[in-house]
């Protein structure tokens, strides 16, 4: 067990998905743009068109300034906010794919320069060289692209892993092919809207200007079709019964769904319309496109991460950082009925003894009771990786409050309040098909009960002047 760290504002893995869908977004939009451009690029070599080169290289540069560096410095966001969000979580898959990930940043370092030296050697070099560039640029990046898509398909589905340990069982899981496949065919949506916003840009009487707008809508068309079928026929059947529990349930937040329908039918007009009438193409069109894009993506790619809840990597280590399940291949055992035993307070190496816990009274919504202080340490511990449980998380902007599934609203839906009440609910939250039972003593789990009978108090008259509003 490591530290955790709650949030400030917004929960801390709201963080990881407003910086990720951000980072998905401009990842595949390089990996596609590479092998769009290389797909311009082989026609104005063959065909001798030297004004595609002009869309290359404005192509190029944007690339370059935008997806590139914006993309590399959500990249590192993501290590910084996921670390902050689930030490354990993270550290367990580098010790799995320390050397995958170390093969990918070769690939990306690949990538990183392949761009500069593309941008930079236009015309300094001959056609035949500059198109072996692209040819380069789109393979190391879908590289990059290959070897991540391993890991996150890993933490859905570890398949044999779970018995063996071997890295490249966990590699080579049952949702690998199906989430690469997918990746794939949608990364060339988000190229279209890319390839649009450039075109667009280009001088109206540019006379390609039409027809690389048709190339990139008929290509974001196709990924599109492609995409929705491959999810239908290859990704949904992958999934595990778990994940078939978790779609329809509460874990979900609404609108989720309808947002990423909207996405995916807005985008199919956008493009239709761009393929249809060309000319009418404005650069806002492709920016609006981009932004109802980031609005799908952050559904898609939460809903993802949310099917393996209630664990980081499902069937072994959960979200609140224990481990469920032997391993005996790599020699772990589950802590379930062990911290049962001993207690979650001093057995773990970053969750005190109850007598070094301090009272702190703004923690601890005033209370100077220590058995409160105790239990917001447990409820940071067990309940804080996917629940907001203090107001330090619970943001409210022009009255939308951004918490995330706050404790003191669920309890009040169910109407507990008392702390016997929230207590003996407790015992059976694991009926839930997405959370664990609670791990630790009767004493600890009474602690946590009083804890959240405060934090449900404290928040009941604002949420009660909220209704009446
Ligand atoms: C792995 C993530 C996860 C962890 C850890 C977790 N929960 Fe939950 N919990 C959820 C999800 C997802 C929901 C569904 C949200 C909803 O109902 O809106 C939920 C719902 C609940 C509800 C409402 C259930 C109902 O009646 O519908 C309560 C109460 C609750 N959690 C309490 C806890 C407590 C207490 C802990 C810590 C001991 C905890 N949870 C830990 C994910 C988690």
């Amino acid at each position: 067990m490591y530290p955790f760290w709650e949030g400030v504002l917004i929960h801390s893995t709201l963080y990881v998905a407003i910086t990720s869908a951000f980072h998905v977004l401009v990842s595949h939009l390089t990996v596609a743009a590479a092998w769009f451009n290389l797909y311009i690029e082989r026609r104005a070599v063959m065909e001798n068109r030297e004004e595609l080169y002009q869309y290359l290289k404005r192509s190029a540069l944007g690339l370059l300034v935008f997806a590139y560096v914006f993309g590399a410095l959500a990249g590192v966001g993501i290590w910084q906010t996921t670390t902050a969000a689930n030490p354990r979580g993270i550290s367990t898959l580098i010790h799995n794919f320390v050397f995958f990930w170390g093969a990918e940043w070769y690939m990306f370092l690949i990538d990183v320069i392949g761009i500069i030296a593309y941008y930079y050697t236009f015309g300094r070099v001959s056609k035949q060289t500059h198109l072996r560039l692209a040819w380069i640029l789109a393979l190391g990046s879908t590289g990059t692209l290959s070897i991540i898509v391993g890991i996150l398909s890993f933490k859905l589905t570890p398949g044999l892993w779970l018995q063996t340990g071997n890295s490249l069982n966990g590699f080579f899981n049952p949702t690998f092919w199906p989430q690469i496949g997918l990746r794939f065919f949608f990364m060339f949506v988000i190229t279209a809207a890319w390839a649009l916003f450039v075109a667009a840009g280009l001088p109206k009487g540019f006379f390609e200007r039409a027809k690389i707008i048709r190339y990139g809508a008929g290509i974001g068309i196709l990924g599109l079709i492609g995409g929705v079928l491959t999810w239908l026929l290859i990704y949904q059947p992958a999934l595990p019964q778990h994940a078939w529990a978790i779609l329809p349930s509460r874990a979900i937040p609404q609108p989720t769904f309808p947002i990423i329908y909207f996405g995916l039918i807005a985008t199919a007009a956008g493009l239709l319309f761009a393929f249809l009438a060309p000319d009418r193409q404005r650069r806002v069109f492709a920016l609006g496109a981009m932004v109802v894009m980031y609005g799908a993506i952050f559904g898609a790619e939460r809903t993802r991460e949310v099917l393996r809840k209630p664990d980081v990597i499902a069937g072994y280590i959960s979200s609140n950082q224990l481990v469920f399940n032997d391993l005996p291949a790599r020699n772990v055992s589950s802590e379930e009925q062990r911290l049962n035993e001993t207690g979650m307070l001093g057995s773990l190496p970053f969750v005190p003894a109850a007598s070094q816990i301090a009272v702190n009274p703004r923690m601890t919504f005033g209370s100077s009771d220590p058995e409160v202080a105790v239990g917001r340490v447990i409820a940071i511990q067990q309940c804080g990786s996917c629940h907001s449980i203090s107001p330090q998380t619970e943001l409210s902007v022009a009255g939308v409050a951004l918490d995330l599934r706050s404790q003191a609203k669920l309890l009040q839906m169910r109407n507990l309040s008392t702390v016997d009440e929230i207590d003996a609910y407790l015992g059976g939250i694991q009926g839930f098909p997405y959370m664990h039972p609670f791990v630790g003593t009767l004493e600890e789990r009474r602690a946590l009960a009083k804890y959240l009978a405060e934090f449900t108090q404290l928040s009941a008259p604002q949420t009660a002047a909220q209704a009446g509003k």
